[in-house]
């Protein structure tokens, strides 16, 4: 009997090597994160052995850390992130924390070669159908929690359902941080635009809030949540109603700031008009059972769930088979550089054990 027991240590393997892409908001964050967990020795059979942005690159076979980083200056020829299958060994993880379509355009080359991939950048699976089948491939391999939700526990409660054997009859939901904070504090009365620059000096937007305002970061959201609930959607096959008047679309950087005004009287008419009737704006993301999906802004009324929670929360509502006529709701913080870094890491944790997960 004692010859067929099992050995209760597991062998000691190798460390997982990491690498790092982007060093902004994010992967600052994660660095920062990366340094607390290795110092209470959570990272013990982790390396982090390379880290680039666009412009530098660093490389310690022996594992690097955040103070590596700012002490010296990388390597002014960066690390090619088309290169990295070939130098990293098979079974290391890559870690995008950038917004750079060419680096998303990637990651299925990496799954294929042998190598996990965690992301934030949704450039990936919520871009072309074509890239989201081949990392879709390669799912148990591929780390996107911190692509919706910032953590949020909705990518997972998706699969979870699926795999206990129910369809998603719906999703409808505010997937974003900055246009939640947005129409949160918008009352009518200060104009619009001035939000908008309030909101960009507290880091809620993107530099360019642009970004956020023609819906199109909320659509690559809305992409992944849709695939991932079965449905084979196109790019082009979620229907968005930017925010953004044409002049404001149009306008060069420099112009961007005053170019903001031209948001504040549609948006004011929207708004009371919503009002007389008693009813809130609310810029949502929907889905239907046949895989209709849509983003764009909505009149809810004052108790509708989807108009609840508080500053940058996400709240998103889900009907499948068993939640047919009472939705689950799953709520929370879903932006961020810290909670999103945390998804990151917790991703990389996952793909290193992957037989714990
Ligand atoms: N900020 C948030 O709260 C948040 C929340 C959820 C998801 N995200 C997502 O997380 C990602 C990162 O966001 P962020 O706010 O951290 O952006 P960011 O501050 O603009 O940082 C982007 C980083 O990517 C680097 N980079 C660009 N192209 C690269 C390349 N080819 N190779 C290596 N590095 C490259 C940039 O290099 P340089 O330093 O040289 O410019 C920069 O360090 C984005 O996809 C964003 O949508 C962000």
């Amino acid at each position: 009997v004692s010859a067929l027991r099992k050995p209760t240590e597991s062998p000691r393997t190798a460390p997982v090597t990491v690498a790092l892409l982007g060093t902004g908001t994010v992967g600052s964050a994660l660095l920062a994160r990366w340094s607390h967990l290795q110092a209470e020795g959570r990272l013990s059979d982790l390396r982090l052995c390379y880290v680039a942005n666009s412009r530098y690159s660093w490389r310690a076979r022996a594992g690097l850390g955040a103070a590596d980083l700012s002490l010296q200056r990388g390597d002014a020829d960066t690390l090619c992130a088309e290169r990295l299958s070939t130098v990293l060994p098979a079974g290391s993880i890559v870690v995008d924390a950038t917004a750079s379509d060419a680096v998303a355009a990637l990651h299925s080359r990496w799954l294929a070669a042998g190598l996990a991939v965690a992301t934030a950048n949704k450039a990936g699976a919520g871009g072309e159908l074509w890239n989201f089948r081949a990392i879709h491939a390669h799912a148990r391999r591929y780390g996107d929690s911190a692509t919706v939700g910032a953590g949020l526990p909705l990518l997972r409660s998706l699969r979870e359902l699926r795999r206990g054997g129910d369809r998603i009859l719906g999703i409808a939901g505010v997937l974003s941080g900055s246009l939640a904070w947005l129409f949160d504090r918008y009352d009518g009365m200060r104009p619009f635009s001035v939000l908008v620059r309030e909101a960009r000096a507290l880091g809620y937007t993107e530099p360019d809030p642009r970004l956020d305002l023609s819906g199109q970061d909320v659509k690559r959201k809305l992409l992944i949540l849709a695939r991932n609930a079965g449905h084979a959607l196109e790019a082009e096959a979620v229907e968005v109603e930017s925010l953004l008047p044409a002049d404001l679309a149009a306008a060069a950087p420099e112009d961007l700031d005053s170019a903001l005004s031209a948001l504040d009287a549609p948006l004011r008419k929207r708004f009371r008009a919503a009002h007389r009737i008693g009813r809130r704006l609310r810029f949502l993301a929907r889905l239907d059972e046949h895989g209709k999906a849509r983003v764009g802004l909505e009149v809810l009324t004052a108790d509708d769930p989807l108009c609840a929670g508080r500053g940058c929360d996400n709240r998103v509502a889900l009907w499948s088979s068993r939640y047919r006529q009472q939705p689950l709701l799953i709520q929370g913080p879903g932006a961020g550089a810290e909670v999103t870094a945390a998804a990151l890491l917790d991703d990389v944790l996952r793909l290193a054990h992957p037989t714990e997960a």
